[in-house]
């Protein structure tokens, strides 16, 4: 494989997808130079639509005020609805498994409301030692909802000593240990600080084969890899918008709730009016029926400022198809792997695996000279002009996303990572 600078230039030349960067904005320093943009696992960049769609409810807004609920360009009555089938695509759902709405941990909490139900011996809540913490902080609480003890019935499967990644093999057979006593399994589709994808479905199965409810989080996965959350049998699934899906800071975020669930008005809920079946629901009487599908979750009326740019964003999608994406995806952070065995072999170690199934975009790395001198050279990159970002305890995260990076992004991020190290 070629590495040098033309061939990054001359794969660029030969992307399909390279017109697609024209149509988001990029940031730039404050002298006006287009940074490198490398933090779409994080914030995914602006899509210039995004304006537009916003532009267009605030004009809405201005024209119509209470009318554009139902007579606006876009009416926000079924604002929400209209974006169900593209991300129905994106997770591989059906439109009515699929809904908009709040933000990912309140969509976790009243997820786990549902389907965390400690009943008899099965009282556990499952999840991975190193989940993010607000996956944590929600899976914690809501076990201490229940009256019960964390320390008894909060689970944690971890990496083996001396591996940053979980193995499928040791996420089954713990669920196999465990399976009696476990009410619910909650893992990331693709894990924050490694960058691993797990086995959706292999893991799912084994869950539901031992009995438990499972739960996704794929904040880090939408838009990033394929899921099959239908196929797989997950009986939910949270999300966000704003990293791979590129819907704007604090972006409205989503919800998944398999078709089986879909017309059980037994699941006890946290409920609100937007849940309520749309024909019924301006009669304002005191009853409350559930929408079929992951809509009768829904608690208030949304967002809609908050959703234009995500709206905005999955028409893009649309017209690209995940599968374009992801294509483009493997090849770019495959270009950069082996730029960093390359170039910068032995002085960082990629955390992320190796095969590009068990990854997205996103390559984790570990600089090899100490958490000050990492650091160091993190802030070297960042006055250099680069955007990767930096989570503790030194794991320095770059995701090239295909929607905007080059694979001349790639390269000019590893050159500008050998001059910090060499200056380190
Ligand atoms: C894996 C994961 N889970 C949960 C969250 C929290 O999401 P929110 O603040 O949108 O609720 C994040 C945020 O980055 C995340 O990366």
């Amino acid at each position: 494989m070629r590495l040098d600078l033309d061939n990054a230039r001359e794969r660029d030349a030969a992307d399909p997808l390279r017109h697609w960067r024209d149509r988001f904005v990029l940031p730039q320093d404050a002298e006006g130079r287009e940074l490198v943009y490398l933090c779409g696992h994080s914030l995914g960049a602006q899509p210039a639509l995004a304006a537009e769609y916003v532009e267009e409810v605030m004009r809405d807004w201005r024209s119509l005020a209470v009318d554009g609920h139902f007579a606006a360009h876009r009416p926000w009555i079924t604002y929400h609805q209209r974006l169900a089938p593209v991300l129905a695509g994106l997770v591989g759902a059906e439109p009515i498994e699929v809904v908009a709405m709040n933000t990912l941990t309140t969509n976790l909490h009243l997820m786990l409301a549902s389907f965390y139900r400690p009943a008899g011996s099965r009282t556990a809540l499952m999840i991975e030692r190193h989940a993010f913490p607000s996956d944590r902080h929600a899976a914690e609480s809501q076990v201490r909802f229940h009256g019960l003890d964390p320390a008894r019935d909060l689970i944690e499967i971890a990496p083996r000593e001396g591996e940053d990644c979980l193995r499928t093999d040791d996420v089954i057979e713990a669920i196999e240990r465990e399976g009696a006593r476990l009410a619910t399994l909650l893992l990331p589709g693709v894990q924050y600080l490694t960058g691993q994808a797990l086995d959706v479905a292999a893991i799912t199965t084994a869950g539901r084969r031992a009995g438990c409810t499972v739960g996704w989080d794929l904040a880090h996965a939408i838009g990033n890899v394929p899921v099959g959350l239908h196929d797989a049998g997950a009986d939910f699934a949270v999300w966000c918008h704003y990293k791979y899906v590129n819907g704007g800071p604090g972006a409205v975020a989503g919800a998944f709730v398999h078709a089986r669930h879909a017309q059980r008005d037994d699941l006890p809920r946290l409920a609100g009016w937007w849940g309520h079946d749309r024909a019924t629901r301006f009669q304002m009487g005191p009853e409350f029926r559930p929408i079929p599908g992951a809509e009768g979750w829904q608690l208030g009326n949304p967002p809609i400022l908050a959703l234009a740019p995500v709206a905005a964003s999955l028409q893009h999608f649309e017209a690209v198809g995940l599968a374009a994406l992801r294509a483009k995806s493997v090849a770019l952070t495959g270009f950069l792997e082996a730029l960093i065995d390359a170039r910068l072999g032995g002085r960082v170690t990629i955390l992320t695996p190796r095969e590009p199934r068990a990854r997205g975009a996103q390559l984790s790395l570990r600089l090899e000279c100490g958490r000050d001198r990492a650091r160091a050279a993190f802030d070297g990159l960042r006055a250099r002009g680069f955007v990767p970002d930096w989570r503790e305890p030194g794991v320095i995260r770059a995701a090239p996303a295909p929607f905007y990076n080059r694979y001349e992004d790639a390269w000019r991020f590893v050159d500008a990572l050998d001059a910090e190290l060499a200056a380190a």
